[in-house]
């Protein structure tokens, strides 16, 4: 019996000789004869090698990955690094994004938002006792609010670039056609690298104005004992330029951020810092600090806006109410520079004060 091999020549010497041919007919047919056509007349043509079949039971990729824990492809470009295709670390990390991610970086959304809703319903904003001619501080300069706006701006454009890897498949592209999703995603990815230079930039000057106002002093413990006064109705609680709520959401933003800013900037140049298990295992870093990072900043923007009477003012026009000042920064208040009096600033005729808040 004609073994494997030579069917495989008889048929590339059949083809070459414009016989169609299976094995059997190759098989079954006598050697050709000498041709009497002029096509037979002309030399013989160059033989076609055909490479040898695969055996009947051929490598799989999971065989390889056993056998040698990573497959290595062959590339012509000069980086060798790139030929590297699978291994098993790499699965892992898949399971991570389309498993855990997802969950880790959706709770830390909705929960924070849940949780500040709940609060908000049952103790409502932190009031403080207005004057009725109020006298204005200067709380922050026309640098500082620029420098915090550009860095929230980033912020918030980070976040939402960022979720976008995580949630934009299953949200965004059953809302618009997958070409459309996919210029959307491909402007995404190219703002999210982009933002990032203002983020830190705005970061390092915070570190550079404020680190001297969030240096520890004894008056935070009693502050943090009584939790800032956050769920329940304290007598006074002192502070300076910053409580010590606010001086651990510094140190939590620089910590964030060194570890978010360090970890995307490997992600953002491939290979050239890490390997690719460094960049698997730095990549699912990223993903974790940046989801306690928005959960967090998700409180700052309550305590700043909704959560704190009076706040918003100092980081919108610069200036806060005296009165606010000292209620909550009575070792700052009374250094503070005054800002110009305005109209509210003026009593009213007929004014008549308004019932004191809760504190
Ligand atoms: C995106 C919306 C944001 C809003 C509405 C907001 C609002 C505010 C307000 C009103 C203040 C002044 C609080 C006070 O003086 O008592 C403030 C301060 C501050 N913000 Fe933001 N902010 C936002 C985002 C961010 C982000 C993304 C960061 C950092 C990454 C940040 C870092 C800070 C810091 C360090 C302070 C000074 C300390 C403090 O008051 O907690 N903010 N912000």
């Amino acid at each position: 019996m004609m073994n494997l091999r030579s069917a495989v020549f008889a048929i590339a010497l059949a083809a070459t000789c414009g016989v169609a041919a299976s094995p059997l007919r190759a098989q079954a047919q006598p050697a050709p004869q000498a041709q009497t056509t002029p096509e037979a007349a002309q030399p013989p043509q160059q033989q076609v090698q055909v490479p040898p079949p695969p055996p009947r039971q051929s490598v799989t990729e999971d065989m390889l990955l056993r056998e040698n824990d990573r497959i290595i492809g062959r590339v012509s470009i000069p980086d060798t690094r790139l030929a590297f295709l699978e291994q098993p670390q790499g699965r892992t990390w898949r399971r991570f994004n389309e498993t855990w991610a997802p969950w880790i970086l959706g709770l830390s959304v909705i929960l924070p938002l849940l949780a500040l809703l709940l609060l908000y319903m049952f103790r409502g904003a932190q009031r403080y006792e207005r004057d009725a001619s109020p006298i204005y501080v200067i709380r922050y300069s026309a640098f500082e609010r620029f420098n915090h706006w550009m860095t929230a701006t980033s912020f918030v454009i980070l976040a939402l670039t960022g979720l976008n890897y995580v949630f934009g498949k299953r949200l965004l592209m059953p809302l618009m056609s997958p070409g459309t999703f996919g210029d959307f995603s491909q402007i995404a990815k190219y703002a999210h690298n982009f933002f990032a230079w203002p983020f830190i930039l705005g970061v390092l000057v915070m570190i550079v104005v404020w680190t001297r106002d969030n240096l520890p002093r004894r008056v935070d413990l009693a502050w943090l004992r009584a939790g800032g006064g956050l769920f329940k109705d304290t007598t006074h609680l002192s502070a300076g330029r910053f409580n010590a709520g606010q001086k651990l959401l510094f140190w939590a933003v620089v910590l964030a951020t060194l570890v978010t800013f360090g970890s995307g900037l490997a992600l953002m140049f491939p290979l050239m810092f890490l390997d690719v298990n460094g960049m698997q295992l730095w990549g699912s870093i990223h993903s974790i600090a940046a989801a306690l990072f928005i959960a967090l900043i998700i409180g700052h923007i309550y305590i700043g806006t909704a959560g704190t009477e009076g706040s918003f003012g100092g980081m919108g026009s610069g200036e806060v109410d005296l009165a606010w000042a000292r209620h909550h920064h009575d070792l700052w208040a009374e250094d503070a520079p005054r800002a110009d009096p305005r109209e509210d600033a003026l009593p009213q005729p007929g004014h008549v004060s308004p019932p004191p808040h809760r504190t």
